[in-house]
Formats: C-alpha cells, structure tokens, sequence
C-alpha cells in the first residue's frame, strides 16, 4: 500500500466506525437493543455463473466491507467491556482462496475495518440468540427478505426456548431503515468527493460517445464506448441498466441499448453512468447522430435545457423538493403551448395547462430522484411529521445542504394526428446531477456539455476521441 491510500483506507475506517457510533448512540437513547444488517446474498444467474455480487447498500455504508456473506450486529446493550459493533463474515480458507480470491476472515476483517469483535458467518445462528437474550429489542429491516425474516424467528425461538431459565426474549421489532435512511439522506464529505469523481467518469464517458457516434452504428455499439470508459476509468459497474435509444426510441423511457442501427437524422438519447466505489451517478445526454440538431429537433432541445436550467436556479437549501420540478415544468409547459404541441384553443393560460396535468402526456416523469449509494437512493421525499393535504399527502420535504440529487427534465413526443408532425418522435431528456448547498447547487456532472452549440462544437472537432 503506498502512503496515500494508506492515509485514505484510515480515513475511511473512521468514516464507518462514526457512522456505526450514530447508530449506536440512537439505539441507547431508543431504549438500547440489537440491530442486525446483513449483505446482500449471492444470486445465481444460471448453473455455475453467479450474477455479479454486489454488497447491499446499508451495510456498506455501516462497514465498507465489499464480501459476500457477511453481517454487522450493532449491540446497544452491551456493556462498556462487551464489543457494541461485531462483524460476522466468511473464515479464511486457502482452498476457496485459491478459485475465489482473497477473502479478509474475521480477524482480518476486524483489524482491517475497526470492529470491535468479528465471528465466523458460520456462528451467526449460535451468537445471535445469545446476543438476543435479555434484550429489549431487535432492530433490523423489518419484513424486507422473507428469508431474512425466517431466519429472525429462528433465533426469536431459540431465546423463547430458555424462558425456563429465567432468559427473556426481545419484546419488540422495530424498522431500522428509517433512522439509517435519513442519515444516507446527508452525504458527508467522504461521500460527496466520491460522487463527484464518479460524476466525471461518467461525464467523459459521454463525451466519448458523442465523439464516437456515426449514422451507421449500433446503438449497442454505442454503449460499448460508454462501458469502456467506465471500466478503463477505474469504476466497478455501470450504476443502472445503460439507455442507448435511437430515434423515437426515445420516447420509451427505459428503453434499453439494443440493436436499432443510428440513422442520419436520429437524435440520441443516452442514460448512462457508473458506480464507482459504491456511489452511483445519472447522467442522461440527448444529441444529433449526425452532429448537427435540426431545425425541430433544437427547439424542443432548447425547451428543455430551459426547463433544466430553471429547475437547477430552484434548487438550494430551505426550498420544497417539489420546487424544481415545478419550475421545469412551467418552462416545459410553456414551450408545448408556444409549439402548439399542446393545442393552444384548448387552454386559455399556462396555469391551466399545469393545472389539468396536460403536460403529463409528453413529460410523464418527475424532475429529480434522491441519487447516492443507489441510483433511486433512500430517504423519503415527503416530511413524514406533517399532516396530510385534503389529496393524503403530505408536504415535500425541504431540502438541506448536502442532500444529493438529479435534475432530468424531458420531453418525448410519440407521433400522432394531433400532434405537430415535425415534432413527432423526437424523445429529450438532460439530466445531471447536484449537491445542493446554502445558496444553490453544484453541478457534479457538467464535463459534458448541456448546450446545443458546445455539443455541436465537441461533435465536429471530434476526429479523435479524448484520449479517455
Ligand atoms: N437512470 C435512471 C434515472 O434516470 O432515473
Ligand atoms: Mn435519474
Ligand atoms: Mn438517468
């Protein structure tokens, strides 16, 4: 290990250890119990092949520990003397080393990450009813697995078992994603230097795919350039499924990279972005295959970076999470009324355009999702302590510094008799991502360009791709 990442894996240890402490420090002043989280399971894809493991998020996010099989028990309870944070993972074996890899074994593991005690997996149904009796409560991800769950009741019943003895079982379940969910909701520092790094790989894979693309080429072929960044760049996975959709391919929202060859003409439209150390990234780009927007194609273009544009300037500390969205969809609405996309006999005002939803036919999304560790990321978008609207729903949250989120506008305009032709199947979305802050946001994904003319400039001075 050289010195820097040396200074980087202790700093990370101290990152998970405060996360964990968090936790621990608000299930004393709950009342004190165990709260169980377990990695995700390893899922077969077919005989022999697995699907790539990928950790589960709640439990990188208390541990930074990647192996499958493996659980963190968080034991508020415990005395000063007895170990609060205890990891269960797979015991070191050369024989499975030698066909899967290294593996850290528990006291590897506990040196490694800062726990304070670490089992074999293999003694979890042993120590967890141990753990468990006299305890007051268990906290876990209640009703989340149905195995997970079978498995809660087996170490329940085995605490119940010792009723004879005087052995109290836990007397109460409660959800532990709640509390870990508002606090995924705030990304810390750690966090945010590694979102905006995954932000830049994916931006340059953009980039390259709009300096890449030709009439003639697969979109598949497309998502190749993409893929090839992300990897080459150091990142583990793309983030979520890649949308390479050519032409009215477009207006289907998760249409996935397939097989349509791009023709002269086409726009482009491309969802894209990778996961890099846990935290994913979103970017959607939308451009001429040919490098040049037509006439029709740059004014719906133009609508919506408007739209993105004012929904980025809504976006900062102290305002609705609903604001955004709001703002995108005035200029969203206002640009289908000045093209006549939306017919304008039949709404005298832009208020009645957005109050009877009419929009929502060509921009069926919201404008942003919560983005972090998962690409959708935790925590909830509305304040679960006000009351409910005379529609049952409950106000927007507010946002605060250090929330991170995605700003997507879009238009996709499927071809019908009531619409005009010129528009018909051109499908736009522009999506980046943003770290709001006191007075604004800031843009983690804009090393690719958003205007029509700097993508026309990059597209046309494109004889060599960036060295990327
Ligand atoms: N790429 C998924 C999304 O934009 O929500
Ligand atoms: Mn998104
Ligand atoms: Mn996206």
């Amino acid at each position: 290990m050289n010195s820097s990442t040396e200074a980087q894996s202790l700093l990370a240890i101290d990152v998970y250890r405060s996360r964990r402490d968090r936790v621990l420090a608000a299930l004393r002043e709950a009342g004190g119990g165990v709260a169980i989280i377990p990695t995700a399971r390893e899922v077969m894809r077919n005989r022999d092949a697995d699907y790539p493991f990928r950790h589960d998020s709640y439990f990188y996010y208390l541990t930074g520990f990647t192996e499958p099989e493996a659980t963190l028990v968080l034991n508020a309870s415990a005395d000063a003397a007895d170990p609060a944070a205890i990891l269960f993972c797979r015991e070191k074996n050369v024989e499975r080393e030698t066909w899967e890899g290294f593996r850290y074994g528990p006291e590897g593991a506990r040196l490694a990450f800062g726990f304070d005690a670490a089992f074999p997996i293999d003694q979890l149904d042993t120590e967890m009813p141990r753990l468990l009796a006299d305890n007051p409560a268990l906290h876990y991800a209640l009703g989340s697995s149905a195995e997970f769950d079978a498995q809660v009741r087996g170490w329940l019943a085995a605490v119940r078992a010792q009723s004879r003895i005087g052995v109290k079982a836990p007397t109460k379940a409660i959800d532990l994603l709640p509390m870990l969910d508002e606090m995924r909701l705030i990304k810390d520092a750690h966090e945010l230097e590694i979102m905006r790094r995954a932000g830049t790989i994916s931006a340059v894979a953009h980039r390259r795919a709009m300096q890449t693309c030709r009439p003639g080429m697969h979109e598949y072929e497309i998502e190749a350039e993409l893929l090839y960044t992300f990897r080459r760049r150091g990142a583990q996975a793309p983030a979520y499924g890649t949308i390479v959709a050519a032409g009215a391919n477009a207006c289907t929202l998760h249409y996935p990279a397939g097989n349509t060859i791009v023709r002269e003409g086409d726009l482009i439209l491309i969802d894209a972005a990778c996961e890099l150390d846990g935290y994913a990234s979103d970017i959607t780009r939308t451009f001429p295959a040919s490098g040049r927007f037509t006439s029709a194609q740059r004014e719906i273009y133009d609508i919506v970076l408007a739209a993105q544009y004012a929904a980025v300037d809504a976006t900062r500390e102290g305002v609705s999470f609903d604001a955004p969205h709001e703002a995108a969809v005035r200029v969203l609405a206002q640009g289908l009324l000045d093209t006549g996309i939306i017919d304008r006999n039949k709404f005298a005002t832009l208020d009645d355009v957005i109050a009877e939803r009419a929009y929502q036919r060509f921009y069926m999304h919201r404008t942003s999702h919560w983005l972090g560790m998962d690409v959708h990321d935790a925590g909830d978008y509305r304040d679960a302590r006000a009351q409910l609207d005379d529609q049952g729903a409950r106000a927007w949250r507010t946002l605060k510094a250090g929330m991170t989120l995605t700003i997507e506008p879009g238009l996709y305009i499927r071809a019908a008799v009531d619409v005009p032709e010129r528009y018909a199947n051109i499908g736009i979305r522009i999506e980046d991502d943003a770290i709001v802050t006191a007075d604004g946001c800031e843009l983690t994904t804009r090393e690719v360009p958003v205007d029509a003319d700097e993508i026309e400039a990059l597209m046309r001075d494109a004889q060599t791709p960036d060295a990327n």
